[in-house]
């Protein structure tokens, strides 16, 4: 099957994305990097140690002068101080220097640790995302968002650091849990509800397969996504307006997270799914999308088997609302919200009368 190529265009920090089966056995020409006489720093999670080890070897056979892998725990607490404190002091501690390339192997815990190491050791050093979940390939690893979770909430200490490029074999999906591939699809189909309508109507032909994983779904599926948030980035790298659309359904979703602790009881793109949901009927209660949208939206999310309401998370309107104003996209004025007028048609306000949110989050409790 061809390789699709996705170019993220950003000028001087222009980057390409590969999107193929079984190209990590052929990383070669991929890098966008030489890799001969350079150190190599792969960093990676316990759960794909055998996808950077796979990294490693060919980063040999390209001719790297040192390659060293840092094994991680895996999940969300790798994103903290003291996983940055030690990845650094191992990258320093084996002389790397500003020719070094570092590799980030895994989801988007890894990608955002790594990727914020990257930025940060020596002024800068360039990096490499290999992203192996399903999520990370089609939205953590494109956009160069990193960073890493604090005591007081999740990616609030990180920067803006592009990777050199983005390498996403399908192959390595096989190897994710079920639960994670469903994930990664609410982030898919996110695409087609803020943007995209014709893209969401081949998904409710087409999503099956993709979570299936058949292979020429998904990469079109991959592709597709990775397209658009690349389009979405080069119009506004730094989120100062459109980049928001992508939080479509993620105001209420962080604030179901938050209630569910940020732990496995509710995966962030299960939030996603569930937060898409409010976000369409809120919209519909205001009279700016149509009822038979809403509709479409339920049923495609629930075929697919992903969840339409909270189940078991113990929360209140009040604690919803609370988490929803410190949530980063807050301004001083107040909520932001990313409504629909439709499939396909979001855009971003700040006028939300308070009592139809909070009749919405009743509602779903
Ligand atoms: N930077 C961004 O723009 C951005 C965007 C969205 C999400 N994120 C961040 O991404 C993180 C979530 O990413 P994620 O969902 O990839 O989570 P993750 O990195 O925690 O991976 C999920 C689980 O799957 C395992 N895993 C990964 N690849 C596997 C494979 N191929 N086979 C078997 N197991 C595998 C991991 O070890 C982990 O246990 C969050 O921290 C979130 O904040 C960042
Ligand atoms: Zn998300």
């Amino acid at each position: 099957m061809d390789v699709k190529i996705v170019d993220v265009d950003l000028g001087d920090r222009r980057y390409p994305i590969h999107i193929g089966a079984g190209i990590l056995a052929a990383l070669e020409g991929r890098l966008n990097y030489a890799i001969k006489g350079r150190r190599v720093f792969i960093i990676t999670d316990s759960n794909v140690m055998p996808y950077a080890q796979r990294v490693s070897e060919a980063a040999q056979s390209m001719g790297a002068v040192f390659t060293g892998i840092y094994e991680l725990a895996p999940g969300e607490q790798s994103k903290s101080y003291e996983a940055l404190r030690a990845v650094h002091e191992w990258m320093l501690g084996h002389a790397i220097n500003r020719n070094a390339l570092i590799m980030a192997v895994g989801g988007g815990v890894i990608g955002d640790l790594a990727g914020f190491a990257a930025a940060t050791v020596l002024r800068g050093v360039p990096f490499v995302q290999i992203p192996t979940t399903l999520l990370s390939q089609v939205d953590s690893s494109v956009g160069g968002k990193t960073g890493i979770n604090t005591p007081q909430g999740k990616n609030l200490v990180g920067c803006f650091n592009q990777p050199v490029s983005v390498i996403a074999d399908i192959e390595t999906l096989k190897t994710l849990p079920k639960r994670q591939v469903l994930a990664g699809y609410a982030e898919i189909v996110k695409y087609g509800f803020l943007g995209d309508y014709n893209f969401f109507e081949w998904l409710e032909t087409n999503g099956r397969s993709v979570v299936s994983l058949d292979p020429s779904s998904l990469v079109q599926a991959i592709e597709t996504s990775c397209r658009a948030k690349a389009r979405i980035v080069q119009a506004d790298e730094r989120e100062g307006g459109v980049r928001a659309l992508l939080n479509l359904g993620h105001t209420f979703g962080h604030a179901l997270e938050a209630a569910a602790g940020f732990n496995d009881t509710l995966l962030h793109g299960e939030a996603v799914s569930i937060g898409m949901v409010m976000a369409f009927d809120l919209s519909t209660r205001m009279g700016l999308c149509p009822q038979a949208d809403l509709d479409r939206v339920r049923r495609h999310l629930s075929d697919i088997g992903l969840p339409i309401r909270p189940q078991g998370i113990k929360t209140t309107v009040d604690e919803m609302i609370d988490s929803m104003r410190r949530d980063k996209k807050a301004t001083d004025s107040g909520m932001t919200f990313i409504l629909v007028k439709g499939i396909g048609q979001a855009f971003l306000t700040q006028s939300v009368p308070e009592d139809i949110v909070r009749a919405v989050v009743a509602d779903y409790l």
